[in-house]
C-alpha cells in the first residue's frame, strides 16, 4: 500500500504506474500554488477561529504553509505525481514539515470545494490582468486615432469602396467592441466572485465553520448558496471563454484588416518590423506573423469554450473527476488571451498609418456617390428617385473613365437639372465625411466627442 497518498487507508494495492500519471493533474494544476496557500491560510485561521483547532496549531500550519510557498517561489520544491494534483502536494507537505498538526488542515474540507475555491481565486486574478490587457489595447487604439484625426480612407461594405470614413472612426470601431468585452469581463466576474468553500465533499460539513467570515477574509463578496452546485459549477470558468471566445472573435477582425492593410495592394498602414518576420526564400517579404497568429489562436479559444461545455454536458451532481479537465483549456485560453492582448497593444500602438494611400483609395470606387444622391435628395427628389439618377451618373463615369469629382456641371446636369455648382462642394472627401454629424456618425465633430468619451471612460 502506497505510504504516498493521504486516502491511501482504505486501498490495499498501489496505484498502477501508469494510471498515477495518467489521474494526475499536479502537472497543470500546479499553476493554482499560490491560491491553494491562501485559501488553506484563510480556512485554517477560520477554523482556529471557530475553536476547531487551536490558534498555536493554526500558527504552526500556516507557517508551514507560508515556507512552503517560499519553496515553490524559489522553484526548491518538488512537484510529485504520487501526490496528484496541487491540493495533495502542498498538504503532504506541510505534514512532512510541521507533523501530524498539519493533517488538521484539512478538516471541515474537501479537495472538491478546495479545487473550485482555487480556479475562482485565480481566475479572479487573471480577469483583472486581463481589464487592464483591455484598457491598454483600447488605448493605443485611441491613440491612433486622435493621432490620425486628418485621415481620410475608404470605409467598405462586402469590402467594396463604400463611403469615406475617418480612420480614427475605424479605429474607434474597435474600442466599442472592447469596451463590451470589458462589460462582459465585469459581469462574469460578479458571478466568479463567491466563495465556494465549506462545501465540503458535496454535502457540508459537521463542522460550526464561518464561511462569511472566510469570504470576506479572500475578498470575496459572497459564498455561494448550495454545496451541491458548490462543487459542480464550473459556469464561470465557461463564462470566462465565452467571453474570451468573443474578444478572440474580434482581435481576429482587427488581424485581418492589418493584414490587408499591410499588403502591398493596400499599402493603408505599416507594422513595425518587431512584429513581422521576412521569407527564407523571397528577400521581398515583410509577413504580418503577429496578426495572423492572433487570427489563428482565435480557433483554439473557441475550441477550449466547446470543449468545457462538452465536458460539462450532462455530467450528474456533484463533482466528477471529469471536472479535473476543466482546467487546460481554461489556462490555454488565458495564456492565449494575455498572449494575444499583449501584443497587440503594442503592435497598435507602434504601428504607421500611410495617410496619402488611404486618402488615393477613398477617392476611388465612387465613394461620394451617396453623398450626390443625399445633394438630390435636399434639393427635394425623393431619395428613391435620386438613387437612380446616380446609378445613371455612375454607370457613364464607368464608361467614361472618370471619377464622380471629376465630372464638369454639364455631364452632371445630363442626369439631373436639380443639380447645381455647389454639388462640387458636397462631393469632395471631406464634405462627404463631414456630412455624418449624427452621434455614432463619422464626421469630425462626431468622432471627436467620442474620442473624449471613450478618453474619460478609460481614464
Ligand atoms: N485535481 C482535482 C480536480 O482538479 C481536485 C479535486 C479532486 N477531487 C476528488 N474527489 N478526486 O478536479
Amino acid at each position: 500500500m502506497s505510504q504516498e497518498k493521504l486516502w491511501g487507508g482504505r486501498f490495499s494495492q498501489p496505484t498502477d504506474k501508469f494510471v498515477e500519471e495518467f489521474t494526475a493533474s499536479i502537472q497543470f494544476d500546479q499553476r493554482l500554488y499560490r491560491y491553494d496557500i491562501q485559501g488553506s491560510i484563510a480556512h485554517c485561521r477560520m477554523l482556529a477561529k471557530q475553536g476547531i483547532i487551536t490558534n498555536d496549531e493554526a500558527d504552526v500550519i500556516v507557517a508551514g504553509l507560508r515556507e512552503i510557498l517560499a519553496e515553490i517561489e524559489r522553484g526548491e520544491f518538488e512537484f510529485s505525481i504520487a501526490r496528484e494534483d496541487i491540493h495533495m502536494n502542498v498538504e503532504a507537505r506541510l505534514i512532512e514539515k510541521v507533523g501530524p498538526v498539519g493533517g488538521k488542515l484539512h478538516t471541515a474540507r474537501s479537495r472538491n470545494d478546495q479545487v473550485a475555491l482555487d480556479v475562482r481565486l485565480y481566475l479572479r486574478d487573471e480577469v483583472d490582468a486581463i481589464a487592464a490587457a483591455l484598457v491598454a489595447l483600447q488605448k493605443a487604439l485611441l491613440g491612433q486615432a486622435e493621432r490620425n484625426l486628418e485621415v481620410i480612407m475608404p470605409g467598405y461594405t462586402h469590402l467594396q469602396t463604400a463611403q469615406p470614413i475617418l480612420f480614427a472612426h475605424h479605429m474607434l470601431a474597435y474600442v466599442e467592441m472592447f469596451a463590451r468585452d470589458a462589460g462582459r469581463l465585469d459581469d462574469l466576474r460578479k458571478r466568479l466572485n463567491v466563495l465556494p468553500l465549506g462545501a465540503g465533499a458535496l454535502a457540508g460539513t459537521t463542522f460550526p465553520i464561518d464561511r462569511e467570515w472566510v469570504a470576506a477574509e479572500l475578498g470575496f463578496s459572497g459564498v455561494t448558496r448550495n454545496s451541491l452546485d458548490s462543487v459542480s459549477d464550473r459556469d464561470f470558468a465557461i463564462e470566462f471563454c465565452a467571453f474570451a471566445a468573443l474578444l478572440m472573435m474580434h482581435l481576429s477582425r482587427l488581424a485581418e484588416e492589418l493584414v490587408l492593410w499591410s499588403s502591398a495592394d493596400f499599402m493603408f498602414i505599416d507594422l513595425s518590423d518587431g512584429f513581422c518576420t521576412g521569407s527564407s526564400i523571397m528577400p521581398q517579404k515583410k509577413n504580418p506573423d503577429v496578426p495572423e497568429l492572433v487570427r489563428g489562436k482565435t480557433g483554439r479559444v473557441y475550441g477550449n469554450l466547446i470543449a468545457l461545455l462538452t465536458l460539462m454536458k450532462s455530467l450528474p451532481l456533484a463533482y466528477n473527476k471529469d471536472m479535473q479537465e476543466d482546467k487546460e483549456p481554461l489556462f490555454d485560453t488565458i495564456d492565449t488571451v494575455r498572449g494575444s492582448l499583449k501584443v497587440f497593444a503594442e503592435m497598435i500602438a507602434q504601428m504607421t498609418v500611410n495617410a496619402a494611400s488611404m486618402r488615393q483609395a477613398a477617392a476611388r470606387g465612387f465613394s461620394t456617390a451617396t453623398d450626390v444622391a443625399d445633394y438630390l435628395v435636399r434639393k427635394g427628389l425623393p431619395f428613391r428617385q435620386a438613387h437612380e439618377v446616380v446609378g445613371k451618373t455612375v454607370r457613364y463615369c464607368v464608361e467614361t473613365g472618370k471619377d464622380i469629382p471629376e465630372l464638369s456641371l454639364e455631364e452632371f446636369r445630363q442626369f439631373s437639372k436639380k443639380i447645381e455648382a455647389d454639388i462640387f462642394d458636397a462631393v469632395t472627401l471631406e464634405a462627404s465625411v463631414n456630412a455624418r454629424r449624427a452621434t455614432g456618425g463619422t464626421a469630425r465633430t462626431a468622432v471627436e466627442q467620442e474620442i473624449a468619451r471613450a478618453r474619460a471612460a478609460l481614464n
